[in-house]
């Protein structure tokens, strides 16, 4: 069995982070089978599409993608391939590294972001000159389907953020439901308004293991979170659907430090870790995590970490560690 994994690097550092991380994912021997595809700025500026249809259909077919990031594009690439995957829950862990150093060395939690609808729906209009209005969307079947990927993952339980107390149609659906799909599977739940937890993450990171969370919610909070560990070089995350998934780093494009050669490979890396979770090869999935952590700990680290070294040479450093 060869699985087809789509590789999309994009702009940026995303050309950058991602020949590494399939560097990795090839060292293991497993037999994938790479198709490179191109989205994002570069693409769009040469063909007046961000998000080219062979790149779509692939990512649609594909076992799994490696997603680099993409610039300005971002929002017309990267929802619709979430979409493509038809992608309910996006999975972002935070931890904090031995040998780096963290504003909060305890955080070890992982957010389960909705990631098909809330306020990222796209329905936005200009009603007059003065007003614009945006439409919340919020479904019992989403909230549902996202609340059963939480007890899988979380059977001793988690915490879900919302902000019942003030959208109390939209939210208070969104609780009712994942409270519901939790009680029937006899997982606890405790809840957390959104404001306040952003708070307690900061203060108390370590009372927190997973995080269930609305859509925008969740991607504020685990950007917040990356603060908590070291920066945005660490954190890699996955876009699960039914059956395919689309695994990423949260960075962007870093324009201030693109074409340097000194991007952290690291969230690269740990994506593809968390892309062979999903394809079932949990134990090559360590092996990456573990020597990611090896390095982190002895270095060579990237400036972003304190660290002189290129990407080049930690990604050379995690090879040999595998
Ligand atoms: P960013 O994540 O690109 O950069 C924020 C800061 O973190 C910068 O100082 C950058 O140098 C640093 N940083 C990020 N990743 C790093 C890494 N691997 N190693 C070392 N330092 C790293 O976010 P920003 O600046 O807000 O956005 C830049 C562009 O990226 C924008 O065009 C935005 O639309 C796009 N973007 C794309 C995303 C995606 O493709 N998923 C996600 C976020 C932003
Ligand atoms: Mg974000």
């Amino acid at each position: 069995m060869s699985e087809e994994i789509a590789v999309v690097a994009g702009d940026g550092i995303g050309r950058e982070v991602v020949p590494p991380a399939v560097d990795v994912l090839d060292a293991l021997d497993r037999g994938f089978e790479f198709v490179e595809a191109d989205a994002g700025d570069a693409v769009l500026e040469a063909t007046g599409d961000p998000l080219p249809e062979e790149t779509y259909d692939l990512v649609a077919s594909a076992d799994a993608t490696l997603f680099g990031s993409v610039g300005e594009s971002a929002a017309d690439v990267i929802l619709p391939l979430r979409e493509a995957v038809d992608s309910f829950v996006n999975v972002r862990p935070a931890k904090a590294y031995p040998g780096v150093d963290a504003l909060r060395p305890e955080t070890d939690l992982v957010f389960l972001r909705e990631n098909s609808e809330g306020v990222y729906k796209g329905i936005e209009s200009k009603l007059t000159a003065d007003v614009s209005t945006l439409t919340r969307v919020v479904t019992t079947s989403a909230s549902e389907r996202l609340a059963e990927y939480a007890c899988d993952y979380a059977p001793e339980g988690f915490t879900v953020a919302h902000k019942a107390n003030v959208m109390r149609e939209t939210d208070g659906r969104f609780l009712d439901a994942v409270e519901g799909v939790a009680d029937e599977r006899g997982v606890e739940t405790e809840r957390a308004l959104m404001d306040a937890l952003a708070m307690h993450l900061c203060l108390r990171p370590e009372e927190y293991d997973v995080v269930v969370c609305p859509n925008l919610a969740g991607d504020v909070l685990s950007d917040l979170a990356a603060g908590l560990v070291g920066g945005l070089g660490l954190l890699p995350s996955a876009n699960v659907g039914p059956e395919r998934g689309v695994f990423e780093p949260v960075h962007g494009t870093a324009p201030d430090i693109a074409g340097e050669g000194v991007a952290n490979p690291c969230a690269a890396i740990l994506s593809a870790a968390m892309l062979l979770d999903f394809l079932g090869y949990g134990a090559d999935a360590d092996r990456v995590r573990d020597a990611v952590e090896a390095v982190l700990e002895d270095g060579p680290r990237t400036p972003d970490l304190g660290g002189d070294a290129g990407t080049d040479d930690v990604a050379a450093a995690v090879l040999d560690e595998l």
